[in-house]
């Protein structure tokens, strides 16, 4: 593996609604965060992701509205894209699963499961809804959880306890389409990836090196492997939407959609690729070797856990010469008012809608210090503002306001020279100075909220500074002093402007101008649409050329031409807020 590079997968959004900021907190943010981050490290990093577009979680919504599956995705999907947009995601690609090369990918891993004697054919005994006349995967059925006894779980897994199990174990299963009860069990013919002929290698492979995962991914993985009872899943489904089985004779079946969606993330590498024109630059990525390989972050929301620690590291394992997971950092849930963020229940903040009402800078912030990193965590609109007016604005916002303001006036427009530096700017320099040592090791290790905690103390300490030295009366005084102290405090503020900048991209590129710099710290996002055998598809890209931030303490050169400031973060109105997002709320009701 080569440790410079960092493949950062992504989980791939269900194209059936917009997403909300439950899913932006948990699995969509951080990445982001942490790309960035890795980037300005210097790392070569590649975050790639895209809709599933396939399974019941499509089927359903389309057969409820009585429209084509296809036409649910194409509603969808764009608006996944115009989000990250907005919000400063920066996927190198965001594509989907219904396309040629991911088609093809996945087809070719089903062929060579099947020649490494993983994939086995049985029948199976599968619930039947006689009203409707079908079979019942998935989705098409809730019932009492086998594990936890939760109810409304469904037919491949509890949404409560996150575990896996056969449909026909739910207690007191009822279809979603019917609404039927009476259900019959029929025998149904389907393809099996033999996990039970892998538990001993995943075993083998989490006790090697995976203790510094987060506790709970690691405990629930570990748990389920050292049951031992790992069986066969069933790989297809009776269904008429997804991608087909490359034999003959099962035209009337699908894959499964949790065995094609974890493919994405080496298809879309390969996509990656080709649309770079270096098709093999794939392998760079994904094969193991010296020189080849990656260190590969599988961003998630808990309920996806056994998805990305077990089977598809089994799934990998299983076609040989690929990587396997580096770290799974999953989330835990945002939730509002104790319940989990769902559409189906009402229960919803679009994160399309509010990047319209505020900045998404705030959003970034907000959604980091509230990060659910080891329990679940409940959103409130009063909680945001307080978080935004005083945290943000007062904290990060006020000290960049001070000193930019200040040193703008009092300078001429200019960054200051300054004298020797005295003892206590030395001390405050090298204080922040080590920001770049001890803030690092949090982003590199994914503890984004610690991250922006250290951020808020260094910047919270120059503020301390401010009021120690008090420049704006020094001037009176002093000249030459006082322009030692702000050059320090500019200094400061440009090697914190690093620290923020994975967190709050949007101010650091305004803030970088303001201090007098040109270019770009990071890339530019754009849009294209690729055309292949499958039809269009449309994809949101990062050209990370223009990029020029670095995770380094540079000097700032005294001289340099200031603009005059902007202001970096609005503060908010709470009365305003609440009113407005309760009759938002009312109306969706
Ligand atoms: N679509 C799934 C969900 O929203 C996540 C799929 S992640 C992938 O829960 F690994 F399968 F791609
Ligand atoms: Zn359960």
């Amino acid at each position: 593996m080569d440790g410079n590079r960092i493949l950062v997968c992504v989980a791939w959004p269900y194209a059936n609604g917009v997403q909300h900021i439950g899913h932006i907190a948990g699995a969509y943010l951080p990445p982001d965060i942490f790309a960035r981050f890795s980037r300005m490290r210097g790392h070569d990093v590649l975050m790639v992701s895209g809709s599933d577009t396939h399974g019941t979680p499509i089927t359903v919504l389309a057969q409820k509205e009585g429209v084509d599956p296809g036409e649910v995705v194409e509603r969808y999907h764009p608006l996944f894209i115009e989000a990250y947009q907005k919000l400063g995601l920066t996927f190198d690609l965001f594509t989907h699963t219904d396309t040629q090369i991911h088609w093809d990918v996945t087809q070719e891993m089903f062929l060579a499961h099947q020649a490494n004697g993983l994939v086995y054919k049985d029948s199976q005994r599968q619930l039947f809804d006689p009203e409707a006349r079908q079979f019942l995967p998935d989705r098409y059925v809730v019932g009492i959880c086998p594990m936890c006894s939760s109810p409304d779980a469904r037919g491949d897994q509890c949404d409560s306890c996150g575990r896996l199990y056969d449909a026909l174990e739910l207690i007191k299963p009822r279809s979603t389409i019917s609404g039927c009860s009476e259900l019959e069990i029929r025998e149904t013919e389907h393809f099996f990836l033999a996990l039970d002929k892998m538990n001993d290698d995943l075993l083998a492979w989490l006790q090697t090196e995976k203790e510094f995962w987060r506790p709970q991914v690691y405990r629930f993985t570990l748990a389920e492997l050292e049951r031992h009872e790992m069986r066969g899943r069933p790989i297809t489904r009776d269904i008429e939407w997804g991608v087909t089985i490359p034999l003959e004779g099962y035209e009337d079946k699908r894959i499964y959609v949790w065995y094609d969606a974890v493919i994405g993330y080496l298809s879309a590498v390969v996509e990656h690729a080709r649309l770079e024109g270096k098709p093999d630059a794939w392998q760079d990525w994904w094969k193991t070797g010296e020189q080849q390989g990656s260190r590969i972050f599988n961003f998630i929301g808990k309920d996806n856990i056994p998805f990305h620690t077990i089977i598809w590291p089994a799934m990998l394992m299983g076609r040989e010469g690929l990587c396997l997971p580096y770290d799974v950092p999953a989330n835990e849930y945002l939730n509002m008012k104790g319940r989990k963020f769902s559409k189906s229940r009402g229960v919803s903040i679009a994160i399309n809608e509010v990047l319209e009402r505020y900045q998404p800078d705030a959003w970034r912030f907000a959604l980091t210090a509230m990060a659910p990193e080891t329990s679940d965590v409940d959103f409130t609109w009063d909680d945001f503002v307080e978080r935004v007016n005083n945290e943000l604005v007062a904290n990060w916002g006020n000290l960049v306001n001070r000193v930019l303001g200040f040193a703008y006036r009092a300078c001429d427009g200019a960054v200051p020279t300054p004298g020797p530096l005295l003892g206590e700017e030395r001390a405050l320099l090298a204080e922040v100075e080590r920001g770049f040592v001890e803030i690092g090791a949090l982003y590199e290790r994914v503890k984004l909220k610690g991250a922006l905690e250290a951020c808020r103390s260094l910047s919270q300490r120059v503020n301390q500074y401010l009021n120690a030295r008090e420049p704006w009366q020094v001037i009176k005084v002093d000249e030459a002093q006082a322009h030692t102290i702000i050059y320090t405090a500019l200094q400061a503020v440009d090697w914190l402007k690093i620290m923020w900048a994975p967190i709050l991209p949007f101010a650091a590129q305004t803030l970088h101008r303001n201090l007098g710099y040109e270019g770009e710290l990071f890339g530019r996002q754009f849009t294209e649409t690729v055309r292949d055998d499958r039809g269009e598809h449309l994809v949101l890209r990062y050209d990370h050329s223009p990029a020029t931030g670095e995770w380094a303490s540079r000097r700032l050169p005294p001289g340099q031409r200031l603009q005059r400031p902007d202001i970096l973060f609005q503060k908010l109105d709470v009365e305003e807020v609440l009113t407005r997002e309760s009759n938002e709320e009312d109306a969706l009701a």
